[in-house]
């Protein structure tokens, strides 16, 4: 495999001139003879050569503004209170405590989701996308999301081939996959091969090495980076080897990362590409409290590397109240289908719904901890599918779901939020291009949350971040706290 610093320094070529990949990576090693470029692909650190910054540059310059800022920030309203803590959220999951810090995006229970300011509307307007499409570009919104910018088209084209010329799996790790057995699930298959990344990180490694703490992020990032790179290759090796024939494409270092994720899992349609890209973006970041953003970062605090940390946050994601409500949404619809028999009627939905809260079970896909109306990211897919497929059978009956379940969801008077989330529909969307194996879902669901955690990973290091650690007590304790603040009642 090429040293890191050729393979930059190749997508860069591939960029600056019209030779293939093949014909640069021959003389990647040896400096570049074939492009038109003056610099040897062993030697380089830009990607582009129209003068504008990468994103690891236009990082470099932005964190140590943004270091000093929440320095002085503490120093001078630190002793602020910003909230209190009542005895039943110590209980209740923590649930509206306010106590980490996420930069990338905040969550209104009403309005939704904001990545760095914006809505899902105004980032599908703002950032770039591909020449033959009109979703937003996931590396951009990365970018977006570590920086606060929004890139330029040539910055996010360098982003992807350099993704893309990260994206080789070592072989250890290939190997482990293919001895994986078919039926382990493929959220455990993706976390196995995520923490087997391990040998690969250059921030364990200059750690053991005693690197100074200031240089904590550098390393941070070219794990971030490399790991972005390699998701989509180990997503679609799981997914091959799972349900297909093992066999997977190369990945293309011109396409972007949606397109290049499509066609390793085996999708060429143009409208499933579009549909990666809505996905990875829409899926990325829901701020820093939900399970698998909480975990990355939490284990990050810990100076475990990004690979260990991202694993761990997929360990979270594949529990049936994250990430993988969206397999459980199918598998429930399914059942559904089967036994409404083609009677999408509000009475015979009514009467299913029922039957799913009378046997003690939730209904998948509605419901949320912070989000009290419609989730924007249901909203964004519906509007897919209205665009792409609305005649489509189970997109109807997921409609018919969305005009029932809120009202017999508010009629039981549990939940606090009877709207549905982003994993009400995603299923839907897949299944209509033919990607049908639900238990794979959460999978890409993974993919598409490395975007929104590893930035903040990055910055984490970059501003020096803490390790974690909240106070707990026993309920003996509790109780006693409780005594001494009613006076001794
Ligand atoms: C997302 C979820 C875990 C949030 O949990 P939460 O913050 O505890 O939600 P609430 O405070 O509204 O829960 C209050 C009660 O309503 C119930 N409830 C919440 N959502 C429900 C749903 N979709 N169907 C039935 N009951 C639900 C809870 O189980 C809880 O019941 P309990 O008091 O018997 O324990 C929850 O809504 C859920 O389980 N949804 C279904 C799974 C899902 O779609 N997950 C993906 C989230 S993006």
């Amino acid at each position: 495999m090429l040293p890191v610093t050729a393979r930059n320094s190749l997508a860069r070529c591939l960029l600056r001139s019209n030779k293939s990949y093949a014909s640069l990576l021959n003389t990647a090693a040896n400096g570049c003879g074939e492009c038109s470029c003056d610099t040897p692909h062993t030697n380089s650190i830009r990607y582009y050569s129209n003068g504008e910054k990468t994103l690891k540059e236009r990082f470099a310059e932005i964190f140590p503004g943004k270091a000093s800022e929440i320095k002085e920030f503490k120093k001078q309203y630190g002793k602020t209170v910003i909230g209190d803590v009542l005895l039943e959220q110590a209980y209740g999951g923590m649930r509206g405590i306010k106590g980490l810090v996420w930069e990338g995006s905040v969550l209104d229970p009403n309005e939704g989701i904001r990545f760095r300011g914006k809505t899902i509307p105004e980032i599908q307007k703002v950032l770039p996308h591909a020449e033959e499409g009109k979703e937003p570009l996931p590396e951009a919104l990365f970018w977006l999301l570590l920086t606060g910018e929004v890139p330029s088209e040539a910055q996010v084209k360098a982003l992807s081939a350099d993704l893309a010329a990260r994206s080789q799996l070592p072989k250890h790790v290939s190997e482990l996959l293919d001895s994986l057995p078919k039926d382990l699930h493929p959220m455990a298959q993706f976390s196995i091969a995520i923490n087997a990344l391990e040998s690969e990180s250059k921030f364990a490694k200059a750690y053991s090495q005693g690197v100074n703490k200031k240089d904590y992020w550098n390393f941070t990032y070219e794990d971030c980076l490399d790991l972005l790179g390699k998701l989509p290759v180990i997503a679609a090796k799981i997914y091959r080897n799972v349900f297909k024939d093992g066999k997977i494409a190369e990945v293309n270092p011109n396409f972007d990362y949606g397109k290049n994720l499509a066609h390793l899992l085996g999708y060429t349609n143009k409208d499933f590409v579009e549909l990666m890209r809505l996905y990875l973006t829409i899926h990325s970041d829901h701020e820093g409290g939900n399970v698998s953003a909480h975990t990355t970062h939490l284990v990050g605090s810990a100076l475990s590397s990004p690979y260990l940390s991202f694993a761990a946050g997929m360990n979270g994601l594949a529990g049936p109240l994250h990430g993988r409500a969206n397999q459980e949404v199918l598998e429930w619809l399914f059942k559904m289908r089967d036994e409404l028999k083609g009677d999408y009627s509000k009475p015979a939905i009514e009467k299913y719904l029922w039957e799913t809260l009378n046997s003690g079970r939730v209904i998948p896909g509605y419901g949320h901890a912070v989000l009290r109306k419609t989730d924007p990211r249901y909203t964004a897919q519906r509007e897919f599918a209205l665009e792409h497929f609305p005649n489509y059978e189970l997109f109807k009956l997921v409609s018919a779901i969305y005009e029932v379940a809120p009202g017999v969801l508010t009629k039981q008077g549990k939940t606090k939020n009877p709207w549905p989330n982003v994993d009400s529909h995603s299923g839907v969307l897949l299944q209509y291009y033919g990607l049908t194996e639900a238990s794979f879902y959460t999978v890409l669901f993974g993919v598409a949350r490395a975007f929104g955690v590893l930035p903040q990973l990055i910055t984490d290091r970059a501003v020096g971040s803490p390790i974690e650690r909240p106070k707990s007590f026993s309920t003996e304790k509790y109780k006693e706290l409780v005594a001494k603040i009613n006076g001794g009642k």
